[in-house]
């Protein structure tokens, strides 16, 4: 389950705030800035996590080990004030506070957060914990905010669910996502105004989502003439629209239609389920999504 409490600000800095009620307000008082991402790894810093160098991280008097890696090491590759920005809050976030129950084993710095509360680096890479989440892997990326984060503070809301019970349309659903209310009428340029960029639209409550690194922000026409024209013949073939960024670039609703199946009328999604059910909300079906532009 995610929440509710995610949708205040722009990025990851909203994932856990924000009841209905300050949701409301935030988008009335329309204080969304578009953000400009920071870089989170400074250029040109290569990658120690593969965990062949030891030293880049501790230092040689001994084994490596808990007692000699390197203080602050982190933020000479990483940019805390991304961290800050696009992670999670460091600087403004106090342990101490009492909605807070900081487990065992989470250490703080100067009785503040820092990286290691949060990332125990495995020294050498493990696929089932990519961010070296302490106390990982977990199931969901909930499981660890709650580690610190109260759950009753919180309320699970489902916006994919867009239709009640008599088969209407859930209007209270849409401006989770819409500026406004989209209808029969509006012309696809109003329908589509979200809140935010497509990736805050969606990552305000969708945090771990490493599954479309290689994608995200990537210009499609920019890539691999192959790649591009077998996208083109995709929605050819199957009738159906994979949207793209104004920019051409691919974002989350690429491969996703987070809309419930059978709000709208022309869907752009190949439903080939023998129950029509969609897990992940796909526009082609798991297997036939990555040859949708790929000719593996
Ligand atoms: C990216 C930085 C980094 C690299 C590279 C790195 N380490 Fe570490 N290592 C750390 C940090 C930070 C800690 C402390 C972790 C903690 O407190 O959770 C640590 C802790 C350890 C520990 C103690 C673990 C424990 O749970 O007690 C061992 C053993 C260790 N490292 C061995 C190695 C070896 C061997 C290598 C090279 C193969 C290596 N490290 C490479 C950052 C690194
Ligand atoms: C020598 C530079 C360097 C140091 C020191 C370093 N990192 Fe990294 N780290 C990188 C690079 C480069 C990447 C890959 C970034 C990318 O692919 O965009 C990375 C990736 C990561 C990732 C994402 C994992 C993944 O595989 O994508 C996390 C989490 C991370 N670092 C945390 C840390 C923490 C916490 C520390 C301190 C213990 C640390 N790093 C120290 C350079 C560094
Ligand atoms: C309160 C917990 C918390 C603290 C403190 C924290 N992180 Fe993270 N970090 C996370 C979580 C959760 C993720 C996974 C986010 C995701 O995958 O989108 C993450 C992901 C990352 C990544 C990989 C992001 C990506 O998308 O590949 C890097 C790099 C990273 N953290 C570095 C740091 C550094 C450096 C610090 C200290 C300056 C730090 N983090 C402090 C929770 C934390
Ligand atoms: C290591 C403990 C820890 C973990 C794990 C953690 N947080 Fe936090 N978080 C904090 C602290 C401390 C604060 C500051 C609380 C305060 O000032 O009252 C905070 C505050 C926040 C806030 C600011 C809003 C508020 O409630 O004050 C958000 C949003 C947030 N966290 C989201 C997350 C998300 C999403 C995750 C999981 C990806 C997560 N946190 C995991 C410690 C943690
Ligand atoms: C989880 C986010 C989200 C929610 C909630 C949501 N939408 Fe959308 N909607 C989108 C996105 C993203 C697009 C952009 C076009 C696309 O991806 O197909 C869109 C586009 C549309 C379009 C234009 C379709 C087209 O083919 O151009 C209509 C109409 C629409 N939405 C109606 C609704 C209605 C009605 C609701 C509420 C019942 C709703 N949406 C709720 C994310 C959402
Ligand atoms: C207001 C919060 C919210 C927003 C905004 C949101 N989602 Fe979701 N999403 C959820 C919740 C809650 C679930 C149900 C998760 C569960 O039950 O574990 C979900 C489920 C999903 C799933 C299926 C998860 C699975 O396990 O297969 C996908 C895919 C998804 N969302 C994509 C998107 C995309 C793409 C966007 C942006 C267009 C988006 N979501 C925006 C809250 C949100
Ligand atoms: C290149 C296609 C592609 C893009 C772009 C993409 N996804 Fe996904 N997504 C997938 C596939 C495929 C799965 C099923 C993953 C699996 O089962 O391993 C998935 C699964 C998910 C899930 C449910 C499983 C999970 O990992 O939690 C969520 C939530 C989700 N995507 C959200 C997003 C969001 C948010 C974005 C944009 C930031 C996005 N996706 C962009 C292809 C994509
Ligand atoms: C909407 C089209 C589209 C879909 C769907 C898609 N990809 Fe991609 N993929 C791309 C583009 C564009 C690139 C960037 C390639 C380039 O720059 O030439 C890329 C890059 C990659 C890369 C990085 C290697 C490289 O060439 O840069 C991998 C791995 C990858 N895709 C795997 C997958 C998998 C697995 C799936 C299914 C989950 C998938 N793709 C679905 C368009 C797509």
């Amino acid at each position: 389950m995610l929440l509710d409490l995610k949708l205040l600000h722009t990025g990851y800095r909203g994932h856990l705030r924000g009841f209905i009620r300050v949701v409301a307000l935030s988008y009335l008082a329309a204080g969304f800035t578009m953000a400009q991402s920071l870089p989170l790894t400074f250029p040109d810093k290569s990658n120690p996590h593969s965990g062949e160098d030891c030293f880049v991280c501790h230092t040689r008097d001994g084994e490596p080990g808990k007692a000699n890696f390197i203080k602050d090491v982190c933020v000479t590759c990483h940019s805390p004030a991304a961290v800050d920005k696009e992670i999670h809050l460091l600087h403004d976030a106090s342990p101490l506070s009492e909605r807070i129950d900081l487990p065992e084993g989470f250490p703080l710095t100067n009785e503040k957060l820092d990286c290691l509360t949060c990332h125990s680096v495995a020294c050498k890479p493990d696929r089932s914990n990519k961010n070296f989440l302490r106390g990982g892997p977990y199931k969901t990326e909930l499981d660890f905010c709650y580690q610190c984060h109260q759950t009753q503070d919180y309320q699970p809301v489902n916006p994919h669910e867009q239709l009640l019970a008599t088969g209407a349309q859930d209007n209270a659903t849409c401006l989770h996502c819409h500026i406004k209310i989209p209808t029969a009428d509006d012309h696809p340029t109003i329908s589509n105004v979200m809140h935010l960029d497509m990736t805050a639209t969606c990552n305000k409550c969708h945090a771990l989502h490493q599954h479309e690194s290689n994608h995200q922000g990537r210009d499609l026409f920019h890539s691999k003439k192959a790649v591009a024209a077998r996208f083109m013949e995709t929605q050819e073939r199957h009738q159906i629209k994979m949207p793209l960024s104004e920019n051409r670039k691919i974002q989350c609703n690429t491969c996703h239609n987070p809309h419930e199946r059978g709000l709208l009328q022309t869907e752009n999604v190949v439903y080939e389920h023998p129950t029509g059910s969609n897990e992940h909300y796909l526009r082609l079906s798991k297997e036939k999504l990555c040859y949708g532009c790929h000719d593996l």
